[in-house]
């Protein structure tokens, strides 16, 4: 029998969590609430929608699981999460303490990783999760939580349709 790791168990369990959910509200709802449960190093996870129209652009607190923010509207020139949707950039911190663009969320977190999601071609919004543990995102995690920005942007494309 081949050897899963819980990154492919997660990873796999979210594809079928795509495919299922009726809507990308429906399925941001639910991958929250799986990333939060099955990564035990993942203490924070939440989406950051830019809000359509906005001048100047701002990043909404959208579905999360954890302990409320007081980010709940993030602009671009802000934060690790403004860092993300500003360049389009996946961005991690190994640790937050040493990096001065951090918006504390929780005195626990130590490391965060930001991934942008994109629908057809365009930034709307963004994948964010904090850890109590440092460094918590490799590279694997990296991809598991571009798997999930992905797919979401999938979703949201399908529903423009
Ligand atoms: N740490 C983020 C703010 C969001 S909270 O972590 C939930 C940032 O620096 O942008």
């Amino acid at each position: 029998m081949a050897v899963t790791t819980r990154i492919e168990e997660v990873r796999h369990e979210l594809t079928e969590l795509a495919e299922k959910s009726a809507n990308a509200p429906e399925l941001m709802q639910a991958m929250v609430k799986m990333l939060h449960n099955r990564m035990l190093k993942y203490n924070w996870v939440g989406f950051y929608m830019l809000e359509p129209g906005a001048q100047p652009p701002v990043l909404v607190l959208g579905a999360f699981e954890g302990a409320m923010t007081p980010h709940t509207r993030i602009p671009l020139n802000q934060g690790i999460c403004g860092a993300a949707a500003s360049s389009g950039q996946t961005v991690v911190v190994d640790d937050v303490s040493k990096d001065a663009r951090y918006l504390a969320c929780s005195l626990e977190t130590k490391s965060e990783i930001v991934v942008p999601i994109f629908a057809k071609g365009t930034i709307v919004g963004e994948l964010d999760i904090d850890s109590h543990f440092p460094a918590a995102f490799t590279s694997e995690h990296q991809d598991l939580v571009q798997h999930c920005a992905m797919l979401v942007g999938k979703k949201l494309e399908a529903g423009r349709q």
